[in-house]
């Protein structure tokens, strides 16, 4: 039987020119690497040179080597070449897992299944293979991934397995979670909206989204953002009985950092700042950049629950002394009126939280102020909002309050490793953390010590202004 399967490689391999050897990790081949491709590429030559069905018994790794062929990328300029067919996934960033398939795709959603069928005569080792896959972009995190389904997707070899094509289509599909974490406003950009322009702006709209743990509210919020990279409805796969084909599909979505775009893999060099383009163009927003302002508008986005700003007053009393035109806001619900009030103003400014997630609105060269509460925390402040901010060509300034403008306060003895030993409570893990330094605090200003800040930011807008 084993021999059978052997011999079947070989005839396989005889048919396909491997020009290229592609490389990607199947099932159990989590780690990859360029050992694994040059053990690959060794066997296929010593198969292709082998009349021996020992040839692959003979490999230590045989089966690491399975799990690269099935998955490999196949020369598309060799007209032979499997008719195109093509199966490729990549676990291997510790970020996202996707998978990207081509030829005769199957997707059933009411079963959570994806089928690429190879209806050639010859044994294909693909044949039969099964990959399981969750689509959301924060694989590491298990409180985030718990709640998103997981689809199954199958190799066939033969026909006959194979669910009957319902609906037909000719464009690729996109399949995509948006349950995760995308409650949370920041999340719906960083995990799904981000990732998904990543993944398909270069399609030109000519692409479909086929979506799991599907939120209608949700999608409708967004709604705009998903209209403007596709031309297509969006298809709610859950339960979905009928059975939908597409010559291509990509299972899962790019994610590079947060709220951040990694230009290398897209043919053009797409960025973030082609994201916040997209969305001035999507929300029909006025200012592409910061010019001439007498009297820079500045945001101050406040929050209701937690870290919140004890005297928001006083801040907007100093600030228009300043000569800012001050707007507060929490934000709205309603992203075509909100979008374009952020994107009238020239500086934002709001403690660490989801409501900075704004800044996608701002015009170019427009001023971010993260205000850092107590508790180490900037290491969060520069993954969420510094580095994106940067990415799409703002300014950034950065307020590290004292123990003093903190409430943690007037809640623990000065002699606690609250303010001894913040790293500590980080150390207990994300609750606790959580619960001490980013839901029982609230922010009290020093104006004296903020005002520099203001400022800084008044001196920027007005460089850019004369520009
Ligand atoms: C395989 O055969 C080709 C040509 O027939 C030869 O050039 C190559 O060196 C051979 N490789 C091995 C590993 O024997
Ligand atoms: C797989 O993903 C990693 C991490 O994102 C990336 O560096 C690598 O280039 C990808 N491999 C392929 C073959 O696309
Ligand atoms: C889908 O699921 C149903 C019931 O769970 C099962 O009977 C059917 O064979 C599945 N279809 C395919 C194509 O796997
Ligand atoms: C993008 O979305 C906006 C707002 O819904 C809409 O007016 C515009 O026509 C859309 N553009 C495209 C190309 O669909
Ligand atoms: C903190 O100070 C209080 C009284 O000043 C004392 O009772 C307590 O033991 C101290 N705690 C620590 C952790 O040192």
């Amino acid at each position: 039987m084993k021999m059978g399967h052997e011999m079947k490689l070989l005839r396989f391999f005889s048919r396909i020119e491997l020009q290229k050897v592609g490389f990607a990790i199947g099932t159990g081949c989590l780690l990859v690497s360029l050992i694994y491709v040059s053990v690959f590429k060794f066997d296929v030559v010593s198969l292709l040179n082998s009349t021996s069905s020992s040839a692959l018994s003979a490999s230590p790794s045989n089966h690491r080597v399975e799990d690269i062929v099935c998955s490999q990328q196949f020369d598309e300029r060799s007209e032979d070449s499997i008719l195109g067919k093509k199966l490729m996934c990549n676990f291997s960033s510790s970020r996202t897992d996707i998978c990207e398939i081509e030829g005769d795709v199957r997707i059933l959603g009411k079963n959570s299944s994806i089928f690429l069928v190879d209806s050639r005569e010859i044994y294909d080792p693909c044949g039969d293979e099964t990959w399981w896959i969750k689509p959301y972009p924060r694989k590491s995190d298990k409180e985030a991934m718990r709640n998103v389904g997981e689809l199954t997707l199958r190799s066939l070899n033969s026909l006959e397995d194979a669910p009957r094509c319902t609906d037909r289509h000719h464009e690729p599909a996109i399949v995509f979670s948006v349950r995760g974490y995308t409650k949370n406003y920041f999340h719906a950009f960083t995990d799904v909206l981000v990732p998904l322009f990543e993944t398909s702006y270069d399609f030109n709209r000519e692409v479909r989204f086929l979506v799991t743990d599907f939120r209608p509210k949700w999608m409708n919020r967004f709604l705009p953002i998903f209209k403007n990279l596709s031309r297509y409805d969006v298809i709610n796969l859950d339960k979905d009985d009928r059975v939908l084909c597409f010559p291509r599909a990509i299972v899962g979505l790019r994610r590079h950092a947060d709220l951040s775009v990694d230009p290398s893999p897209s043919p053009k060099g797409y960025s973030m700042v082609d994201f916040v383009r997209f969305m001035r163009r999507v929300y029909s927003l006025k200012r592409d950049s910061v010019v001439g302002t007498k009297r820079p508008r500045l945001l101050i986005i406040t929050r209701e629950e937690t870290r919140k700003f004890v005297n928001t007053k006083d801040i907007v009393h100093l600030a228009t002394e300043m000569g800012y035109e001050v707007v507060v806001s929490e934000g709205q619900a309603d992203l075509a009126q909100f979008s374009r009030v952020v994107n009238s103003c020239d500086v934002m400014m709001g403690v660490h939280g989801a409501g900075l997630t704004n800044i996608v609105f701002l015009p170019t060269n427009a001023v971010l102020i993260q205000i850092v509460p107590w508790g180490g925390l900037n290491w969060a402040a520069r993954i969420c909002f510094e580095e994106p901010s940067k990415e799409m060509k703002l300014k950034y300034l950065e307020y590290s309050i004292s123990e003093e403008e903190s409430t943690v306060i007037g809640q623990y003895m000065r002699n606690h490793s609250v303010f001894k030993d913040p790293g500590s409570i980080r150390k207990q893990g994300w609750n606790a953390l959580k619960e001490v330094f980013l839901d029982k605090q609230d922010v009290n200003l020093d104006l004296r010590r903020f005002k520099p800040v203001l400022e800084r930011a008044l001196e920027l807008v007005h460089t850019h202004s004369r520009e």
